[in-house]
Protein backbone atom coordinates (compact mmCIF):
# COMPACT_ATOMS: atom_id res chain seq x y z
CA UNK A 1 0.00 0.00 0.00
CA UNK A 2 1.46 3.54 -0.89
CA UNK A 3 0.51 5.18 1.91
CA UNK A 4 3.39 2.77 3.87
CA UNK A 5 5.76 2.74 1.25
CA UNK A 6 5.37 6.36 1.23
CA UNK A 7 5.91 6.66 5.15
CA UNK A 8 9.25 4.79 4.70
CA UNK A 9 10.56 6.87 2.09
CA UNK A 10 9.37 10.52 3.66
CA UNK A 11 11.07 8.72 7.35
CA UNK A 12 14.66 7.91 5.13
CA UNK A 13 14.56 11.47 3.98
CA UNK A 14 13.88 13.19 7.34
CA UNK A 15 16.79 11.31 8.60
CA UNK A 16 19.10 11.96 6.04
CA UNK A 17 19.78 8.37 4.94
CA UNK A 18 20.03 7.15 1.57
CA UNK A 19 17.77 6.44 -1.21
CA UNK A 20 19.13 3.66 -2.99
CA UNK A 21 17.89 2.62 -7.07
CA UNK A 22 15.56 -0.63 -5.22
CA UNK A 23 13.82 1.43 -2.75
CA UNK A 24 10.16 2.30 -3.60
CA UNK A 25 10.68 6.20 -4.41
CA UNK A 26 7.67 8.50 -5.55
CA UNK A 27 7.40 8.97 -9.64
CA UNK A 28 8.47 12.93 -8.98
CA UNK A 29 11.36 12.04 -6.83
CA UNK A 30 12.58 9.72 -9.92
CA UNK A 31 11.59 12.21 -12.66
CA UNK A 32 13.05 14.97 -10.93
CA UNK A 33 16.86 13.05 -10.14
CA UNK A 34 16.73 11.88 -13.74
CA UNK A 35 16.04 15.26 -14.51
CA UNK A 36 19.02 16.49 -12.65
CA UNK A 37 21.56 13.49 -12.88
CA UNK A 38 21.45 13.30 -16.63
CA UNK A 39 22.17 17.11 -17.43
CA UNK A 40 24.79 16.96 -14.91
CA UNK A 41 26.24 13.91 -16.86
CA UNK A 42 25.82 16.33 -20.26
CA UNK A 43 27.39 19.00 -18.63
CA UNK A 44 30.58 17.13 -18.00
CA UNK A 45 30.38 15.93 -21.46
CA UNK A 46 29.63 19.01 -23.40
CA UNK A 47 32.17 20.73 -20.80
CA UNK A 48 35.01 19.28 -22.63
CA UNK A 49 34.54 21.05 -25.72
CA UNK A 50 36.03 24.52 -24.72
CA UNK A 51 38.68 23.18 -22.79
CA UNK A 52 39.59 20.48 -25.53
CA UNK A 53 40.04 23.71 -28.42
CA UNK A 54 43.08 24.32 -26.24
CA UNK A 55 44.61 20.81 -26.48
CA UNK A 56 46.70 20.87 -29.53
CA UNK A 57 47.58 24.71 -29.09
CA UNK A 58 49.21 24.09 -25.19
CA UNK A 59 51.94 26.22 -24.79
CA UNK A 60 54.17 23.45 -23.27
CA UNK A 61 54.03 19.48 -22.89
CA UNK A 62 53.45 19.96 -19.50
CA UNK A 63 50.62 22.51 -19.71
CA UNK A 64 49.15 19.66 -22.91
CA UNK A 65 49.74 16.83 -20.15
CA UNK A 66 47.44 18.67 -17.51
CA UNK A 67 44.75 19.57 -19.91
CA UNK A 68 44.64 16.33 -21.07
CA UNK A 69 44.29 14.68 -17.76
CA UNK A 70 41.46 17.43 -16.94
CA UNK A 71 39.50 16.63 -20.30
CA UNK A 72 39.93 13.13 -20.05
CA UNK A 73 38.28 13.68 -15.99
CA UNK A 74 35.48 15.44 -17.31
CA UNK A 75 34.36 12.46 -19.66
CA UNK A 76 35.04 10.16 -16.76
CA UNK A 77 32.33 12.02 -14.38
CA UNK A 78 29.79 11.96 -17.27
CA UNK A 79 30.14 8.35 -17.00
CA UNK A 80 29.95 7.80 -13.50
CA UNK A 81 26.92 10.06 -13.82
CA UNK A 82 25.02 8.01 -16.85
CA UNK A 83 25.73 5.27 -14.65
CA UNK A 84 24.07 6.83 -11.50
CA UNK A 85 21.71 8.11 -13.78
CA UNK A 86 20.35 4.35 -15.54
CA UNK A 87 19.62 3.16 -11.92
CA UNK A 88 16.70 5.16 -12.49
CA UNK A 89 15.72 2.95 -15.41
CA UNK A 90 16.97 5.54 -17.76
CA UNK A 91 19.47 4.31 -20.66
CA UNK A 92 22.69 6.42 -21.87
CA UNK A 93 21.31 6.08 -25.35
CA UNK A 94 17.77 7.78 -24.72
CA UNK A 95 19.69 10.48 -22.87
CA UNK A 96 22.12 11.25 -25.62
CA UNK A 97 19.44 11.49 -27.96
CA UNK A 98 17.61 13.80 -25.52
CA UNK A 99 20.41 16.15 -25.14
CA UNK A 100 20.96 16.22 -29.03
CA UNK A 101 17.57 16.97 -29.89
CA UNK A 102 17.41 19.64 -27.16
CA UNK A 103 14.99 18.12 -24.88
CA UNK A 104 17.31 18.08 -22.17
CA UNK A 105 19.87 20.61 -21.24
CA UNK A 106 23.69 20.87 -20.22
CA UNK A 107 25.47 23.83 -18.19
CA UNK A 108 25.30 27.37 -19.66
CA UNK A 109 28.37 28.39 -18.80
CA UNK A 110 30.16 25.30 -21.96
CA UNK A 111 27.98 27.80 -24.74
CA UNK A 112 30.66 30.34 -24.01
CA UNK A 113 33.87 30.83 -26.36
CA UNK A 114 37.28 30.09 -25.29
CA UNK A 115 39.08 32.57 -27.32
CA UNK A 116 42.65 32.88 -25.42
CA UNK A 117 44.57 30.26 -23.73
CA UNK A 118 44.39 31.76 -20.31
CA UNK A 119 40.55 30.47 -20.52
CA UNK A 120 42.03 27.42 -19.94
CA UNK A 121 43.16 29.41 -16.15
CA UNK A 122 39.95 31.04 -15.52
CA UNK A 123 37.77 27.44 -16.33
CA UNK A 124 39.87 25.50 -13.77
CA UNK A 125 39.57 28.50 -11.42
CA UNK A 126 36.06 30.02 -12.09
CA UNK A 127 34.01 27.29 -13.46
CA UNK A 128 35.36 24.21 -11.71
CA UNK A 129 35.93 27.03 -8.37
CA UNK A 130 31.96 27.06 -9.05
CA UNK A 131 31.46 23.29 -9.77
CA UNK A 132 32.63 22.67 -6.53
CA UNK A 133 30.50 25.16 -4.61
CA UNK A 134 27.92 23.07 -5.90
CA UNK A 135 29.19 19.73 -6.19
CA UNK A 136 30.52 19.30 -2.42
CA UNK A 137 26.69 19.92 -0.84
CA UNK A 138 25.20 16.98 -3.60
CA UNK A 139 27.86 14.52 -1.95
CA UNK A 140 24.81 14.05 0.74
CA UNK A 141 22.18 14.32 -1.76
CA UNK A 142 19.16 11.52 -0.80
CA UNK A 143 20.05 9.38 -3.97
CA UNK A 144 22.74 7.01 -3.15
CA UNK A 145 24.56 6.62 -7.07
CA UNK A 146 24.27 10.48 -7.19
CA UNK A 147 25.91 10.95 -3.75
CA UNK A 148 28.68 8.72 -4.04
CA UNK A 149 29.61 9.68 -7.54
CA UNK A 150 29.86 13.02 -6.41
CA UNK A 151 32.71 12.11 -3.37
CA UNK A 152 34.83 10.78 -6.29
CA UNK A 153 34.02 13.31 -8.93
CA UNK A 154 34.98 16.36 -5.97
CA UNK A 155 38.29 14.88 -5.35
CA UNK A 156 39.22 15.33 -9.08
CA UNK A 157 37.16 18.69 -9.30
CA UNK A 158 39.91 20.08 -6.52
CA UNK A 159 42.49 19.31 -9.05
CA UNK A 160 41.13 20.81 -11.78
CA UNK A 161 40.77 24.01 -9.79
CA UNK A 162 43.82 23.90 -8.27
CA UNK A 163 46.07 23.41 -12.09
CA UNK A 164 43.44 26.47 -12.91
CA UNK A 165 44.69 28.92 -10.72
CA UNK A 166 48.39 27.79 -11.12
CA UNK A 167 48.35 28.57 -14.70
CA UNK A 168 46.81 32.10 -13.97
CA UNK A 169 49.56 32.55 -11.27
CA UNK A 170 52.15 31.90 -13.87
CA UNK A 171 50.56 34.23 -16.33
CA UNK A 172 50.18 36.77 -13.56
CA UNK A 173 53.84 36.40 -13.25
CA UNK A 174 54.51 37.17 -16.94
CA UNK A 175 54.49 39.95 -19.02
CA UNK A 176 52.23 43.05 -19.33
CA UNK A 177 50.38 41.03 -21.93
CA UNK A 178 50.09 38.04 -20.52
CA UNK A 179 48.54 39.72 -17.42
CA UNK A 180 46.05 41.47 -19.52
CA UNK A 181 45.07 37.89 -20.92
CA UNK A 182 44.31 36.79 -17.85
CA UNK A 183 42.58 40.16 -16.68
CA UNK A 184 40.44 40.07 -20.19
CA UNK A 185 39.83 36.07 -19.64
CA UNK A 186 38.05 36.79 -16.41
CA UNK A 187 36.24 39.66 -17.30
CA UNK A 188 34.17 37.35 -19.76
CA UNK A 189 33.70 34.59 -17.18
CA UNK A 190 33.05 36.16 -14.20
CA UNK A 191 29.12 36.32 -14.47
CA UNK A 192 28.61 33.55 -16.74
CA UNK A 193 30.36 31.53 -13.58
CA UNK A 194 27.73 33.42 -11.17
CA UNK A 195 25.04 31.61 -13.43
CA UNK A 196 26.15 28.34 -12.73
CA UNK A 197 24.29 28.03 -9.83
CA UNK A 198 20.75 28.66 -11.58
CA UNK A 199 18.52 31.62 -12.00
CA UNK A 200 17.68 33.01 -8.12
CA UNK A 201 15.98 31.27 -5.44
CA UNK A 202 12.52 33.19 -6.05
CA UNK A 203 12.56 32.32 -9.87
CA UNK A 204 13.49 28.61 -9.68
CA UNK A 205 10.41 26.21 -9.71
CA UNK A 206 12.65 23.13 -8.78
CA UNK A 207 14.21 24.23 -5.96
CA UNK A 208 11.75 24.00 -2.70
CA UNK A 209 11.00 20.53 -4.05
CA UNK A 210 14.24 19.04 -4.22
CA UNK A 211 15.51 20.80 -1.12
CA UNK A 212 12.38 18.85 0.37
CA UNK A 213 13.75 15.41 -1.02
CA UNK A 214 17.03 16.36 0.25
CA UNK A 215 17.86 16.16 -3.70
CA UNK A 216 19.45 20.17 -3.13
CA UNK A 217 21.06 20.71 0.39
CA UNK A 218 21.14 24.06 -0.48
CA UNK A 219 19.32 26.71 -2.46
CA UNK A 220 20.74 28.35 -5.79
CA UNK A 221 21.66 31.83 -4.16
CA UNK A 222 22.97 30.18 -1.09
CA UNK A 223 25.80 28.51 -3.38
CA UNK A 224 26.20 31.57 -5.42
CA UNK A 225 26.71 33.46 -2.45
CA UNK A 226 29.17 30.90 -1.07
CA UNK A 227 31.13 30.64 -4.41
CA UNK A 228 31.26 34.89 -4.30
CA UNK A 229 32.63 35.07 -0.77
CA UNK A 230 35.37 32.18 -1.55
CA UNK A 231 36.33 33.66 -5.32
CA UNK A 232 37.07 37.75 -3.64
CA UNK A 233 40.07 36.95 -1.71
CA UNK A 234 41.50 34.56 -4.65
CA UNK A 235 41.13 37.27 -7.25
CA UNK A 236 43.14 39.63 -4.46
CA UNK A 237 46.22 37.14 -4.17
CA UNK A 238 45.97 36.30 -7.72
CA UNK A 239 46.08 40.58 -8.73
CA UNK A 240 43.13 40.40 -11.29
CA UNK A 241 39.57 42.15 -10.81
CA UNK A 242 36.19 41.11 -10.93
CA UNK A 243 34.10 42.86 -13.06
CA UNK A 244 31.62 43.69 -10.99
CA UNK A 245 31.79 47.46 -9.53
CA UNK A 246 28.56 46.42 -7.14
CA UNK A 247 31.45 43.69 -5.26
CA UNK A 248 32.03 45.07 -1.77
CA UNK A 249 32.44 43.39 1.97
CA UNK A 250 28.87 43.76 3.90
CA UNK A 251 29.89 43.11 7.21
CA UNK A 252 26.58 43.38 8.75
CA UNK A 253 25.56 40.18 6.54
CA UNK A 254 29.04 38.93 6.95
CA UNK A 255 29.21 38.21 3.06
CA UNK A 256 29.67 39.88 -0.09
CA UNK A 257 27.54 42.59 -1.25
CA UNK A 258 27.44 41.63 -5.24
CA UNK A 259 25.45 43.26 -8.39
CA UNK A 260 23.05 41.13 -10.15
CA UNK A 261 23.47 38.72 -13.21
CA UNK A 262 22.00 39.67 -16.65
CA UNK A 263 18.68 37.15 -16.26
CA UNK A 264 17.70 38.16 -19.78
CA UNK A 265 21.37 36.82 -20.59
CA UNK A 266 20.85 33.67 -18.78
CA UNK A 267 17.47 32.28 -20.03
CA UNK A 268 18.75 33.57 -24.04
CA UNK A 269 21.70 30.82 -23.35
CA UNK A 270 19.44 28.50 -20.93
CA UNK A 271 17.33 28.68 -24.27
CA UNK A 272 19.77 27.59 -27.14
CA UNK A 273 20.62 31.48 -28.29
CA UNK A 274 23.86 31.58 -26.75
CA UNK A 275 27.46 32.26 -28.68
CA UNK A 276 28.09 28.53 -28.90
CA UNK A 277 25.02 26.31 -28.37
CA UNK A 278 24.78 25.17 -32.09
CA UNK A 279 28.42 24.55 -32.65
CA UNK A 280 28.61 21.97 -29.02
CA UNK A 281 25.34 20.57 -29.91
CA UNK A 282 26.57 19.72 -33.66
CA UNK A 283 29.68 18.60 -32.19
CA UNK A 284 27.95 16.25 -29.90
CA UNK A 285 26.25 14.85 -32.94
CA UNK A 286 29.05 14.15 -35.05
CA UNK A 287 30.91 12.55 -32.40
CA UNK A 288 27.47 10.53 -31.78
CA UNK A 289 27.07 9.49 -35.34
CA UNK A 290 30.88 8.60 -35.79
CA UNK A 291 30.87 6.16 -32.77
CA UNK A 292 27.52 4.44 -34.25
CA UNK A 293 30.06 1.67 -35.93
CA UNK A 294 31.67 1.00 -32.11
CA UNK A 295 28.64 0.64 -30.50
CA UNK A 296 26.88 -1.37 -33.28
CA UNK A 297 30.18 -3.78 -33.32
CA UNK A 298 29.97 -3.94 -29.07
CA UNK A 299 26.27 -5.12 -29.84
CA UNK A 300 27.27 -7.77 -31.98
CA UNK A 301 30.27 -8.98 -30.50
CA UNK A 302 28.40 -9.52 -26.66
CA UNK A 303 25.27 -11.10 -28.82
CA UNK A 304 27.80 -13.27 -30.79
CA UNK A 305 29.42 -14.17 -27.40
CA UNK A 306 25.70 -15.24 -25.57
CA UNK A 307 25.35 -17.48 -28.62
CA UNK A 308 29.49 -19.26 -28.27
CA UNK A 309 28.77 -19.50 -23.82
CA UNK A 310 25.59 -21.04 -24.65
CA UNK A 311 26.64 -23.90 -27.13
N1 LIG B 1 22.50 25.99 -17.23
C1 LIG B 1 21.46 25.41 -17.88
N2 LIG B 1 20.22 25.24 -17.34
C2 LIG B 1 20.06 25.67 -16.08
C3 LIG B 1 21.10 26.27 -15.33
C4 LIG B 1 22.36 26.43 -15.96
N3 LIG B 1 23.40 26.99 -15.34
N4 LIG B 1 20.62 26.57 -14.10
C5 LIG B 1 19.33 26.20 -14.10
N5 LIG B 1 19.00 25.66 -15.28
C6 LIG B 1 17.67 25.15 -15.67
C7 LIG B 1 17.26 23.99 -14.79
O1 LIG B 1 17.76 22.76 -15.34
C8 LIG B 1 15.74 24.09 -14.87
O2 LIG B 1 15.29 23.58 -16.12
P1 LIG B 1 14.67 22.09 -16.20
O3 LIG B 1 13.54 22.07 -15.19
O4 LIG B 1 14.22 21.95 -17.62
O5 LIG B 1 15.79 21.15 -15.83
C9 LIG B 1 15.51 25.59 -14.92
O6 LIG B 1 16.73 26.17 -15.41
C10 LIG B 1 15.15 26.19 -13.58
O7 LIG B 1 16.26 26.06 -12.71
P2 LIG B 1 16.08 25.44 -11.23
O8 LIG B 1 17.00 26.18 -10.32
O9 LIG B 1 14.62 25.41 -10.86
O10 LIG B 1 16.57 23.96 -11.52
P3 LIG B 1 17.38 22.98 -10.52
O11 LIG B 1 16.67 22.87 -9.20
O12 LIG B 1 17.62 21.74 -11.28
O13 LIG B 1 18.77 23.77 -10.24
C11 LIG B 1 21.07 23.40 -10.85
C12 LIG B 1 19.70 23.95 -11.29
C13 LIG B 1 21.58 24.26 -9.67
C14 LIG B 1 22.05 23.47 -12.02
C15 LIG B 1 20.88 21.96 -10.36
O14 LIG B 1 20.25 21.22 -11.38
C16 LIG B 1 22.18 21.27 -9.99
O15 LIG B 1 22.72 21.50 -8.93
N6 LIG B 1 22.65 20.38 -10.90
C17 LIG B 1 23.83 19.60 -10.60
C18 LIG B 1 25.05 20.41 -10.85
C19 LIG B 1 25.33 20.62 -12.30
O16 LIG B 1 24.59 20.26 -13.17
N7 LIG B 1 26.46 21.24 -12.54
C20 LIG B 1 26.91 21.49 -13.88
C21 LIG B 1 28.08 22.44 -13.74
S1 LIG B 1 29.29 22.10 -14.88
C22 LIG B 1 30.13 20.78 -14.28
O17 LIG B 1 29.78 20.20 -13.27
C23 LIG B 1 31.34 20.35 -14.99
C24 LIG B 1 32.55 20.70 -14.13
O18 LIG B 1 33.45 19.63 -14.25
C25 LIG B 1 33.18 21.97 -14.63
Amino acid sequence: DEDRLLAGFDATIARNDRIEPRDWMPEGYRKTLVRQVAQHAHSEIIGMQPEGNWLTRAPSLRRKAILLAKVQDEAGHGLYLYSACETLGVSRAELTEMLIEGRQKYSSIFNYPTLSYADVGTIGWLVDGAAICNQVPLCRTSFGPYGRAMIRICKEESFHQRQGYELLMTMMRGTDEQRAMVQESVDRFWWPALMMFGPPDAESPNTAQSMAWGIKRNTNDDLRQRFVDMTVPQAEALGVTLPDPDLVWNEDRGHHDFGEPDWEEFMAVVKGNGPCNAQRIAHRRRAHEDGAWVREAATAFAARSRIAGAQ
